[in-house]
Order: structure tokens, then sequence, then C-alpha cells
């Protein structure tokens, strides 16, 4: 079974990646396959809008998204993983969602029925990007929020999180609890 983590962070050591890392190692440890993708670090343009992506057998734009679609769509469980910019998801996460439309708008599904959300905020806001992130993978994945794992808590500057044992606990958790849904 493997667990592919989608984390919207530019900051490659920040809060957020540490705890995807939590639950990532987790999840390994309990037999998982896992990868980790920094989409700061892959070629990523925004949707250019045309809304006729059904016309075509791949999205127009030549960049990385094709292959983290194919990632992302076939992975047997996904974490989501943000940091708050201005009160909701980074410019990356966003333009990542954006790009999903295209796999919308080909009816495809997303394969994992389980979903793992990782919101890290300075201070606040991280219950308004939950809310958001739910919505948009509601569409994507015709599965139930309801059903989903949620860790969200507080950490500012760069790594400031591992001051947070309590909050790194949770990740860690939620990688177990992912694993054990995924059947592993
Ligand atoms: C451009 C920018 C905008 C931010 N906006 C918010 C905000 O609206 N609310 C908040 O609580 N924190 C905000 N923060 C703080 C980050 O959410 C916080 O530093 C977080 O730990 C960064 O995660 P990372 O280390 O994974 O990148 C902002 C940070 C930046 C750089």
């Amino acid at each position: 079974m493997k667990l592919v983590a989608i984390v919207g962070s530019p900051r490659q050591n920040g809060n957020t990646s540490i705890l995807v890392d939590a639950a990532l190692e987790e999840a390994a440890t309990c037999g998982c396959e896992v990868e980790k993708i920094m989409l700061g670090q892959y070629r990523m343009e925004g949707c250019r809008g045309h809304d006729n992506c059904r016309t075509y057998e791949k999205c127009k734009i030549d960049d990385d998204m094709p292959m983290l679609l194919e990632k992302f769509s076939n992975a047997d469980g996904t974490i989501i993983a943000t940091p708050v910019y201005y009160f909701n998801m980074t410019a990356q996460m966003k333009t990542f969602i954006d790009r999903n439309y295209f796999l919308y708008t080909h009816g495809i599904k997303l394969k994992s029925k389980c979903m793992g959300l990782i919101v890290v905020a300075g201070g606040g806001a991280d219950d308004i990007t939950i809310k958001a992130l739910r919505r948009c993978f509601r569409i994507q994945g015709g599965n139930t929020p309801e059903n989903w794992l949620e860790v969200s808590g507080y950490a500012g500057g760069l790594g400031d999180v591992k001051n947070n044992p309590q909050l790194i606990e949770q990740a860690r958790d939620l990688g177990r609890k992912m694993a054990e849904r995924m059947g592993n």
C-alpha cells in the first residue's frame, strides 16, 4: 500500500515538512511504502482556465503536473499538508489543487479512500484552511471528509514545531491510523 504526501510549504525543513515526516515515518514502520512530494521542487504552472480539458488527453501545460497527478491519483492513501499563508493554503498548494481540474473533467477519481490533512499556522486561520482543503478534496475524491484524519496546530519560526511534541505525536498518530485504514 502506498501513501503519498503532497506538501505545500516552500520550506524544505519547515514545520509542515517535519510533521509530514513524523506521519510518514510511522506509516512506514507500519508497512506502508511512502513518498513525500515537496511541491516547491517541481515545475508547476497555474491553470490557464481554457476550461476545455476534456478535449485533450494530456494537459496542454508542459510541466511536472501530469507526473504528480499520476502519483497522487493512484496512491492508496494521501496526505495533503500546507502552512497557512494569508488565512489559507499556500500558492503552491492552490496551484496543485487547480490543476486537479484535469482529473475532475476527465472523471478520474482518486484511488485513495483514506486522506489525511495537516495544517500549520503561525497563530490562526488553520480552521479556515482545513475547511477549504476538505471542500476541494471532497470534490476530487468523491470520498467523505467525515472519515479523514486531520492534524493542525501552531508554529512560527523554522523548525519551531519541534518544541511541540504533542503536535508531532498527533502527526505520528495520523500516520499510524492511515496505515491501519489502508490495510497495513
Ligand atoms: C507569506 C506568509 C503568510 C503567512 N500568513 C499566515 C496567516 O495568515 N496566519 C498564520 O497563522 N500564519 C501565517 N504565516 C506563518 C506560517 O503559517 C508559519 O510560519 C508556518 O509555521 C510555516 O510553515 P512551514 O515552516 O512549514 O513553511 C505566514 C507566513 C508567511 C511566510
